[in-house]
């Protein structure tokens, strides 16, 4: 049996000393000794004991003085007392001042020998029983954040280091900016960080900035006293206050007016505002989330949006990739959304046919995830087959998608204009071969070298 407890022998009887060290030493163990408490207080500073086996009467620091000294540097290390024959006393004040154990002298080795190796045993127990419980822990804080952060699908190293910043802002009070296309997840990026933040017990409140005129955001957001405004009958506490130690989630910021942009500034500095109609005011502890479809910092350039409201905003910032830039994900995804319309619909569907996949691979997706999840949910309900075939997708996917020339495109010359229609087959095809280039060299009937040239003038390379 291996044992490799470190042990910290105190007795002042050098006899004593010595033989108690061989013995435990034959047992396995890494033994240093002191001839008293004092000299076992130093003892310890180089030799990180994990139990002290120590003598009562000493000289200078007995072993109740030592073991009240070590209690307060390590309420868990484990001291074993030797204590005289018949000083019971001893004993009992010993165990009230938290040693683990006595022996009485005088000493029998195989006594010894047991004491210690329950010692540690036990010590070993109260460890496993102490991570167990940490991990515990650990896991219910995971199911609380399940409805949140479990069922959100991103095997692409893209949407993982997106999960990364979640858990490592969470529990912060930063201002977090969610950027994306429309469907790509900014709504349930945002819910888990409220669910995975301790938070969790108060509110999380959405407020869409695009959707209300200006007085009805304010009035909405910030509260308002009754008569404040035509329409006012009676108080109204705004969202703001409402979601008060929880999260307060402003979709579309991009939307927002600039009167709106002012007072959200503020919001955003001091933690505070006023009702409308009111001049007291109102401190609050929020967490602010705020998402956005348009580019911001193009938005800041036109004069659309504050530069100093974007500057505010702009301290940690999740990109969301829109599908087609995650197309590897796209398999799990509408497996994922299969699974749960079948149920809902009672529908015994056992799959999706490889050419149907191959055709979602190779659109677009300019509704991202939401497009796909209602593209599938139509499929099962629509199926009469037992797996979701190409004929059960809608014609939207087999439309030829790409734009090739936007209105407002420059006119080039012939062979650079032809580039970018060339650039979006090529990407398609990659995108329908799973980014496989033997594939999609064979699919477009090019050799792999034209194909990888290609791939590398237009910057297709995946990571
Ligand atoms: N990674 C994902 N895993 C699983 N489901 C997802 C994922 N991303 C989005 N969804 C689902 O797609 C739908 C759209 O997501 P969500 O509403 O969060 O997108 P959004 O970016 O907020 O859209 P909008 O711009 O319209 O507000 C939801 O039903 C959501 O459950
Ligand atoms: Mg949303």
């Amino acid at each position: 049996m291996e044992r490799n407890g470190k042990i910290l022998v105190v007795d002042d009887d050098p006899l004593i000393l010595k033989s108690l060290a061989e013995l435990l030493r034959l047992e396995g163990y890494d033994v240093a000794t002191a001839s008293n408490g004092r000299e076992a207080l130093e003892r310890l500073r180089s030799f990180a004991a994990d139990l002290v086996l120590t003598d009562v009467n000493m000289p200078e620091l007995d072993g109740l003085g030592l073991l009240v000294k070590l209690r307060e540097r390590d309420p868990d290390l484990p001291v074993i007392m030797i204590t005289g024959f018949g000083t019971i006393e001893n004993a009992v004040q010993a165990i009230k001042n938290g040693a683990h154990h006595y022996v009485t002298k005088p000493l029998k080795d195989d006594e010894i020998k047991i004491i210690i190796r329950r010692t540690f045993a036990q010590k070993q127990m109260d460890a496993e029983r102490y991570h167990l419980r940490r991990e515990n822990e650990h896991l219910r804080r995971r199911l609380t954040g399940r409805y949140a952060c479990d069922n959100i699908i991103g095997r692409d190293p893209k949407m993982q280091q997106i999960f990364d910043t979640v858990e490592t802002v969470a529990n912060t009070r930063a201002t977090v900016l969610i950027a994306g296309e429309s469907g790509t997840g900014k709504t349930m990026i945002a819910r888990a960080i409220h669910y995975n933040s301790k938070r969790v017990e108060k509110p999380f409140v959405e407020v869409n900035c695009g959707a209300l005129p200006e007085t009805l955001l304010e009035s909405e957001l910030f509260g308002h006293t009754r008569g404040a405004f035509t329409g006012a009958y009676k108080d109204k506490v705004g969202k703001f206050q409402l979601a008060n130690g929880g999260t307060v989630f402003l979709d579309e910021i991009g939307n927002a007016s600039p009167a709106f942009q002012v007072k959200l500034l503020r919001v955003l500095q001091d933690r505070e505002f006023e009702r409308i109609g009111q001049h007291e005011t109102i401190q609050i502890d929020v967490r602010i989330v705020l998402a956005t479809h348009m580019d911001l910092a193009s938005a800041v350039k036109r004069g659309e949006f504050r530069e100093d409201l974007f500057y505010r905003i702009n301290v940690v910032t999740i990109d969301l990739p829109p599908l087609r830039d995650r197309i590897g994900d796209l398999d799990l995804l509408a497996h994922r959304f299969l699974e749960k319309y079948a149920a809902e619909n009672e529908k015994p569907l056992v799959g999706i046919s490889e050419p149907a996949l191959e055709r979602m691979r190779a659109y677009r997706w300019p509704g991202n995830v939401r497009e796909l999840e209602n593209v599938v949910e139509r499929a099962v309900v629509l199926t009469k087959n037992e797996e979701i075939k190409e004929d059960d997708l809608p014609p939207s996917l087999f439309e030829i998608d790409d734009p090739v020339l936007e209105p407002d495109d420059e006119i080039l010359p012939l062979k650079d204009a032809l580039a970018k229609p060339e650039k979006q087959i090529i990407e398609r095809a990659l995108r329908a071969n799973k980014w496989n280039r033997q594939k999609t060299a064979a699919a477009l009937k090019v050799n792999r070298t034209t194909l990888f040239n290609k791939i590398k003038k237009y910057g297709l390379l995946t990571d």
